[in-house]
């Protein structure tokens, strides 16, 4: 009934048994009963409210670079932002410039273009892969920074299909976690206050963080950090005492660059990749007598330890 009305009712188009793997930098997954793109925020709207009264399974999807698909048919629907990807410079006044993005529209991008243009704060997002969307939903970071201060406003489809905006003060930032997350919301866009500096002093702060982003393995298919740091420590310092580096499951390997790098080496599954996290984290446990907890997020896993 729910397959119906979604075909009549949305303008993009609907693929059905869509091939998850190329759509993740980790490249590992299997079909979506359905996939869908839009264009425009209204086909969000619409997918929404019919999922309310239907509550068929939904999974959202930014620039695939934080997550790992389980392998198999994933039943329901993935939502793209991807073509979702506008953004605009504006004053706001105070001299300070406000980027109106939307969602799919890609980090470095945006932050090679506010250097670029001078604009100061978010040098940080320079090396981080992915979409806008997903770095709110995940407060992508670096280094101490992350694009939660620098948010003023999001947008945020609820739902029931409405469109919400949150101001800044409404929620609440942390280390990788944003209060307003959540698998039943979209994030449609929002506004990140950068102030106006020189170029030079742009690409200067920038030095830095492309730096730490050196220490990393670059290259390779991989959903960049696996595990939250746990307060106070590094997951990839406490991977690598734990001697997890060069483990492997399958086609599934923790990098020898940074311990907390899980890489496809060649076809890897979902399984392979879920399968050696959890070998890692017992590991550290029993060594460390630390639970590291999942940073990226694992989608169509069903009600398992490290599903979201
Ligand atoms: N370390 C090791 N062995 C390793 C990896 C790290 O001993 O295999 C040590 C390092 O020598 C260093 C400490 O652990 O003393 C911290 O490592 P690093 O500087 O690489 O930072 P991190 O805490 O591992 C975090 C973020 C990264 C982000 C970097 C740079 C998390 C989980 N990771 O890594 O984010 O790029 O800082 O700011 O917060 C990501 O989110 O996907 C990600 C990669």
């Amino acid at each position: 009934m729910w397959r119906m009305s979604l075909k009549r009712n949305l303008n993009c188009p609907l693929e059905e048994g869509k091939r998850l793997a190329p759509l993740s930098a980790m490249g590992v997954g299997g079909e979506a009963e359905f996939f869908m793109e839009p264009a425009d925020t209204r086909d969000v709207c619409e997918l929404f409210r019919i999922r309310r009264e239907a509550g068929f399974p939904l999974y959202i999807l930014g620039g695939g670079t934080n997550v790992v698909f389980a392998d198999g048919l994933l039943r329901g629907v993935v939502l793209s932002s991807r073509r979702l990807s506008d953004f605009r410079w504006n004053e706001d006044g105070n001299g300070d410039v406000l980027a109106e993005v939307e969602a799919g529209c890609s980090l470095p991008r945006l932050a090679a273009e506010a250097a670029e243009k001078g604009f100061a704060g978010m040098e940080f997002a320079q090396g981080i892969p992915g979409t806008v969307g997903g770095a709110v939903a995940g407060n992508a970071g670096a280094a101490g920074r992350s694009v939660g201060d620098l948010l003023e406003e999001v947008t945020a489809v609820e739902e029931d299909g409405g469109v919400r905006k949150w101001k800044r003060g409404e929620y609440g930032c942390s280390y990788r976690r944003c209060s307003l997350f959540s698998p039943g919301r979209f994030f449609a866009g929002c506004k990140m206050r950068l102030r106006r500096a020189s170029r030079a002093e742009v690409e200067r702060d920038g030095e830095v963080f492309r730096r730490v982003r050196s220490s990393q393995p670059r290259g390779v298919k991989s959903a960049g950090c696996v595990f939250k740091n746990p307060e106070g420590d590094s997951a990839g310092r406490l991977l690598d005492r734990s001697g997890c580096k060069g483990l492997r499951i399958g086609g599934a390997v923790v990098s020898d660059v940074h311990a907390n790098f899980i890489l496809n080496s060649g076809g890897a599954t979902g399984s392979d990749i879920l399968e050696l996290m959890e070998r890692c984290r017992d590991i550290v446990f029993r060594k460390m007598g630390i639970s590291l907890e999942p940073e990226i997020k694992l989608l169509g896993f069903g009600m398992d330890l490290f599903s979201v």
